[in-house]
């Protein structure tokens, strides 16, 4: 372990995997991972976005390669791991990042849309914790599951998104406890509202922005390089002691 301050944050050389890295939170993380010194493959569909997200990052310290798959298939979920691993040579963070929402109450949701949220979710979250396994023990590593403050608590008319991030942070318990003597840790982040294409378009929604602005008790919604810290801190030896928490990043929203 790093005794400076500064030094328990470097993650040089280290070798990530962020999935749904083309935009938003996890274009944010895999640009500040790289900036603290890793390595990371960004995963998504979308090449050239993915792309866009690499260049952001070219005069890190680090270097970010890209990785367009589609993870909702257990297959390309597996597979996704060992072709990181091999770009890598070998992995050291795991952040389970990428998801969908879909607003509708149970009634209006059918069986087809909760397959598809919970195949990318909560399942390929599982998969994919589950191949990284060989990866991470060699060496110790770090799984970061992002999840959601409504994976804490409920909300109206979400029903299958709020079940896979109560189920994610369920994930992040069970192969925390798995895995504490291997010397993985496995946390997740927890944001509230963060401007990204999921909640919609906030700066032209003023409705939208009068919302978010009613529920969380900062006023406003996060950025999405507001996650960079936690992620770095949740990637780096600060928090080798530190398994299956949830960092709460969500201007107070879960305090209410
Ligand atoms: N925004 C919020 O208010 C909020 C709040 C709480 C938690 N979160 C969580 O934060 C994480 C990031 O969300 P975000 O707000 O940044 O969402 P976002 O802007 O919609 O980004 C989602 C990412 O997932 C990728 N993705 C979607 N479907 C995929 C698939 N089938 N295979 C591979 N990648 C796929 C997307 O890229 P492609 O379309 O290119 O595949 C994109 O990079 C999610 O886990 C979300 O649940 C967000």
């Amino acid at each position: 372990m790093t005794s400076t301050t500064t030094g328990i944050f470097d993650i040089t050389g280290k070798r990530a995997l962020v999935t749904g890295a083309s935009r938003g939170i996890g274009r944010a993380i895999a640009i500040a991972l790289a900036e603290a010194g890793a390595h990371v493959v960004a995963a998504a569909r979308t090449e050239k976005a993915l792309k866009e997200t690499a260049a952001l990052a070219a005069d890190a310290p680090g270097q970010i390669d890209i990785l367009a798959t589609d993870l909702r298939t257990p297959e390309s979920a597996e597979a996704a791991i060992h072709c990181a691993a091999e770009t890598l040579g070998g992995l050291d963070i795991l952040v389970n990042n990428a998801a969908d929402d879909h607003d509708s109450s149970i009634e209006e949701t059918d069986l087809k849309v909760y397959q598809r949220v919970m195949d990318l979710n909560l399942q390929s979250c599982w998969v994919m914790t589950k191949a990284a396994s060989p990866y991470l023990k060699d060496g110790g590593g770090k799984v970061i599951n992002i999840a959601s403050v409504l994976g804490l608590v409920g909300m109206l008319d979400d029903s299958v998104y709020i079940a896979a991030k109560h189920g994610l942070i369920g994930l992040t318990k069970a192969v925390a406890l798995e895995w504490a003597r291997a010397g993985v840790q496995v946390n997740a982040i927890a944001p509230g509202f963060v401007d990204t294409a999921m909640i919609g378009n906030l700066k032209e929604n003023e409705a939208l922005q009068a919302y978010v602005k009613k529920k969380t008790p900062m006023g406003r919604a996060a950025q999405p390089e507001e996650y960079a810290g936690p992620t770095v801190f949740l990637a780096s030896s600060a928090s080798d002691f530190m398994t299956g928490q949830v960092l709460v990043v969500d201007g107070g929203y879960s305090t209410q």
